[in-house]
């Protein structure tokens, strides 16, 4: 069976991509199979996180150049790896039915990852939300601005009203101290409960952290250096608290037919 996961936010830049590629990297070293698709189409840019540049991309897949499997990239530790790639319009403007080959294509890969974990766009345009609608879990990246609570907010009430979304994990990203990361949970939960009824559970926190911003810059994904630091042991122990998102029962096609 294959738990997929999608990362999405509300707002762009709080840190979705980062956590994505930490967290299946994370799993990965646990010796679960992963796969992490970036999914943020047209702003494709996990694999800069990884250090890696595939040879072959989603956009091969759409028109045809390739199969999945070609599109599949093995990187460190194992982590299986789908590239949104870069040639910036061709997948920017995916028609509805493009996406759902996409979609459609991973319950034929002969060898089903445990986890597939995808990096989705920021906000609710009907490209990300096709992605979201189709994933098993989905989590939200919030920060503790408000800008952040507000865009996350309007992400969640659209995909509740129009998708029928209703369970969401949420991380909060650069926390300035687990127990404000908490905090900016419980006050995030009480504004969204008071107008929707969805179920919203804490995944947990990541520090605001200067090493986490060297890691992009030097491309070398954090939890790879397998030091004892607070950062790594945070994006692990998210990892170990993805089972216990609940799922979403959509009505949309899915991932993977389990
Ligand atoms: N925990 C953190 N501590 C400090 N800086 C962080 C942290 N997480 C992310 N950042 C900074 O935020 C920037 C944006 O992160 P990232 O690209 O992961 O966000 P994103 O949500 O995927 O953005 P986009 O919406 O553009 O896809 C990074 O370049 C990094 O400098
Ligand atoms: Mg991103």
């Amino acid at each position: 069976m294959t738990n997929t996961i999608a990362i999405t936010s509300g707002k762009g830049g709080v840190g979705k991509t980062t956590i994505a590629v930490n967290v299946a990297l994370s799993l990965a070293m646990q010796n679960k199979e992963t796969l992490l698709l970036d999914a943020d189409l047209g702003m494709a840019n996990a694999h800069i996180l990884l250090g890696i540049n595939p040879k072959f991309s989603l956009e091969d897949f759409v028109t045809g150049n390739s199969s999945l499997d070609k599109v599949i990239t093995t990187t460190k530790n194992n982590l299986k790896f789908v590239s949104g790639g870069n040639a910036i319009n061709n997948l920017l403007n995916l028609s509805d039915l493009e996406r759902h080959k996409i979609i459609k294509s991973f319950n034929d890969l002969k060898k089903k990852p445990e986890y597939m974990l995808i990096d989705v766009g920021a906000g609710a345009e009907a490209s990300s939300m096709t992605f979201l609608a189709s994933a098993d879990k989905v989590i939200v990246v919030i920060t503790g601005e408000p800008t952040s609570f507000i865009d996350a907010y309007t992400l969640i009430k659209t995909s509740f009203l129009d998708y029928k979304i209703n369970n969401f994990g949420i991380i909060i990203n650069m926390a300035l101290s687990p127990l404000q990361a908490k905090l900016n949970f419980d006050k995030f939960q009480s504004i969204t409960h008071k107008f929707l009824d969805v179920n919203l559970k804490y995944v947990g926190q990541i520090p605001n952290s200067q090493k986490v911003k060297n890691s992009i810059i030097s491309r070398t994904a954090l939890v790879s250096s397998r030091s004892n630091d607070l950062e790594t042991k945070a994006f692990s122990e998210i990892s170990s608290k993805l089972l216990s998102i609940e799922s979403n029962n959509t009505g949309s096609i899915k991932f993977f037919d389990n």
